[in-house]
């Protein structure tokens, strides 16, 4: 199959293509291509812009691009690159699916990435109303719901061209090499991790591979279509996950950030550590899809190995 990635020289983007490449022809849209080529499997065709790929007509489109969410303070002008990063690709991908579909050729399908950020900050661990939050629970209004509600109801436009649109709200990708692991290692590896405030917000989780088994699992399955949960059947909280990294460092896990210090050196931004949502992948797995890292311990004893 020829497949449009765009992201592809992302953190998920990279480990996608490495699975993918032996099966499928890869054209992948990056900013940068002369960058990106170094990052890909030999044989990716890299792309500035997503209509470039016209004449390549893919058959399967997976949308991965967007501006970091968690590199910067949520300024109005951050929240502005963030939400343009996402939607603008995904207006061109409904585009292309459109010039395509005109000439006959619409791809069969898009998986568009979302995120967990999508169901904004849901009742913590032992608060009333506190329950699994699947694909039909309801979203907290907040900018993250919108952010995704936003760049979930562009690419859903990719079905009026008769393209399937899959949505994949993802979990925190982990893996060795990047993501958010990348970033918590340090202080834990020394003893000084620990929770942030009081540890009861969930944190869905997800390990990088599983997390392309999913989209690999969203393109070929040509049932499938709507919002996917993209992360692990066993959530935890933050507390919990914060003892289980020690755990696996053999290190304590003593300090606990608090929630104040957190608002006062990230702003808004620091809802994406202090909120969360207990986010099962409910559909994923009614579909029959079966995840190699079930547990965060399984995960975590395979990365950090
Ligand atoms: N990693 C996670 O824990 C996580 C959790 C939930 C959702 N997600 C979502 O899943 C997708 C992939 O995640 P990831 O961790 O692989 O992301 P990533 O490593 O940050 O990569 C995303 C790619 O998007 C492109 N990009 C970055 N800034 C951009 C901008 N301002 N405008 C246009 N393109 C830009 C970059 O490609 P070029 O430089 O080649 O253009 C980059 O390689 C993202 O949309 C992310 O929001 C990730």
């Amino acid at each position: 199959m020829r497949i449009l990635i765009t992201g592809g020289s992302g953190f998920v983007g990279q480990r996608l293509c490495q699975r993918l490449a032996a099966d499928h022809q890869l054209v992948v849209v990056s900013r940068d291509p002369e960058a990106a080529r170094r990052r890909l499997p030999e044989g990716t065709q890299v792309i500035a812009n997503v209509l470039e790929a016209l004449d390549a007509a893919p058959e399967a489109l997976v949308n991965l691009a967007g501006e970091s969410i968690a590199t910067k303070r949520w300024s109005d002008e951050q929240k502005r690159r963030l939400i343009d990063s996402r939607v603008d690709v995904t207006q061109d991908l409904v585009m292309l699916c459109a010039k395509l579909a005109a000439n006959g050729q619409a791809p069969r399908v898009l998986v568009s990435a979302s995120a967990m950020g999508y169901y904004g900050a849901q009742p913590k661990q032992g608060e009333p109303g506190q329950r699994p939050v699947t694909e039909e629970s309801s979203a907290h209004d907040e900018f993250a719901h919108r952010l995704c509600e936003r760049w979930e109801s562009v690419a859903r436009g990719a079905a009026e061209h008769g393209t399937r649109v899959a949505l994949l709200r993802i979990g925190l990708v982990l893996d060795q090499g990047g993501g958010s692991l990348q970033k918590m290692l340090p202080p834990f590896k020394l003893g000084l991790g620990g929770r942030f405030g009081d540890g009861r917000q969930f944190m869905p989780w997800v390990h990088r591979e599983d997390l392309v088994r999913a989209i690999e699992f969203l393109l070929e399955r040509d049932d499938l279509k709507g919002p996917f949960n993209g992360s692990a059947p066993h959530p935890v909280t933050n507390a919990a996950f914060s003892r289980s990294l020690a755990r696996q460092l053999g290190r304590p896990s003593l300090f606990p950030v608090p929630a104040a210090v957190l608002k006062l050196a990230f702003g808004e931004m620091s809802r994406l550590l202090l909120t969360g949502a207990d986010m099962r992948p409910a559909r994923l797995e009614a579909a029959g899809f079966t995840f190699t890292y079930p547990t965060l311990d399984k995960a975590l004893a395979a990365i950090l190995d």
